[in-house]
């Protein structure tokens, strides 16, 4: 039983990603735009949800309604139009591996790592082709190492599941071995006071052990085998014919507002590092356009049918310095 005080303290945290940083699935990514697993759980009490229900989450970000219903055995369904945040979500979903055939390929994973060390293949790794704000932001030894664990996961041979795990463990690396300090990412990297940069090849591991252990948490914890979660790519805006309608008991979600965040701007230097985007021109066009307007920078991004204002844009970043 909370006291008055703690349960005050636990819903003032509930629009914040604090609590999910320390929570098993929702650590795989750090998104500062998420809330609290907290506050679903709250509210699956609150409505009663029942293993019949279905909840809706159109704007889902990287998941925190959907993974936690899903650990709750209540349908559901989450929608997001970032190709990005929507591939990081549907990773943190995925948990129906067979865990010992996991634990047998990430020790193949090891080996061929350690093999690829030991033939120094890290320094051949080609690091020359990323745009200029992945080189502002790492040292070249660690920025060697997380491309040359990039490639190597590429090359593993196992199925895309086990590959997107090691994938989101990199994605993960990438902020911890970065040295992008305080103020990062809204200013210029040549701006912001560096961080000291956490080694690349020990906290990869470090992740995908830890992605290993809360996989073994959640499914001891017998989550029902019959719950659907349905992810969609795509606007929350557009008619989607996979839900039916009257189909959804409840609607809980984070929409995009006015805050001046821009959720395609935050997550450049996970796109540009695995090429997902090359300049800020594809993350206007491929990204900034299909979001709702949240932050004021976008709305050139947003109006942009041709390459015009996609172009000022990508100049008006160049004199900050950022692409
Ligand atoms: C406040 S965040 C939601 C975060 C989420 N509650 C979580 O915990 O991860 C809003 C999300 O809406 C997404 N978004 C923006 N425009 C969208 C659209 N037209 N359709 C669907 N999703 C959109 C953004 O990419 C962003 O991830």
């Amino acid at each position: 039983m909370l006291t008055q005080q703690e349960s005050r303290v636990q819903v003032k945290d509930y629009g914040t990603f604090k609590d999910s940083l320390r929570a098993p699935v929702h650590r795989w990514f750090q998104y500062p735009a998420g809330y609290s697993y907290k506050f679903i759980e709250a509210k699956a009490k609150e409505y009663r949800l029942a293993a019949s229900s279905w909840v809706l989450d159109p704007f889902v970000g990287c998941g925190t309604t959907c993974v936690t219903l899903k650990q709750l055995g209540i349908n559901s369904i989450g929608i997001e139009a970032h190709p990005f945040v929507y591939w990081v979500a549907k990773t943190k979903l995925y948990w129906e591996f067979d865990l010992s055939n996991l634990h047998a390929d990430i020790e193949r994973f090891w080996r061929s790592v350690l093999e690829g060390i030991n033939h120094g293949q890290v320094s051949f790794a080609d690091t020359k082709s990323l745009p200029p704000l992945v080189h502002k932001c790492f040292s070249q030894d660690n920025l060697s190492k997380l491309v040359f664990l990039r490639d190597t996961i590429e090359r593993f041979a196992s199925d895309e599941h086990t590959k997107d795990l090691l994938r989101l463990a990199l994605t993960a690396t990438l902020r911890l071995a970065s040295r992008a300090g305080a103020g990062w990412p809204y200013i210029a990297p040549s701006r912001y006071h560096e961080k000291h940069e956490q080694e690349a090849f020990s906290t990869f591991y470090r992740l995908v052990g830890q992605m290993y252990q809360d996989l073994l948490y959640i499914t001891a914890r017998a989550v029902p085998q019959d719950t659907q979660c349905l992810l969609i790519q795509g606007d929350a805006r557009d008619h989607h014919p996979t839900i039916p309608p009257s189909s959804i008991d409840l609607v809980i979600t984070s929409p995009p507002y006015l805050n001046n965040y821009d959720y395609a701007d935050r997550t450049r230097l996970e796109m540009y590092f695995f090429g997902w985007a090359s300049s800020w021109r594809d993350i206007t066009q491929n990204v900034r356009a299909r979001l709702i307007t949240a932050a004021t920078t976008q709305i050139t991004g947003n109006n942009a049918e041709s390459g015009t204002s996609a172009t000022t844009r990508y100049k008006t970043h160049s004199t900050t310095g950022l692409c």
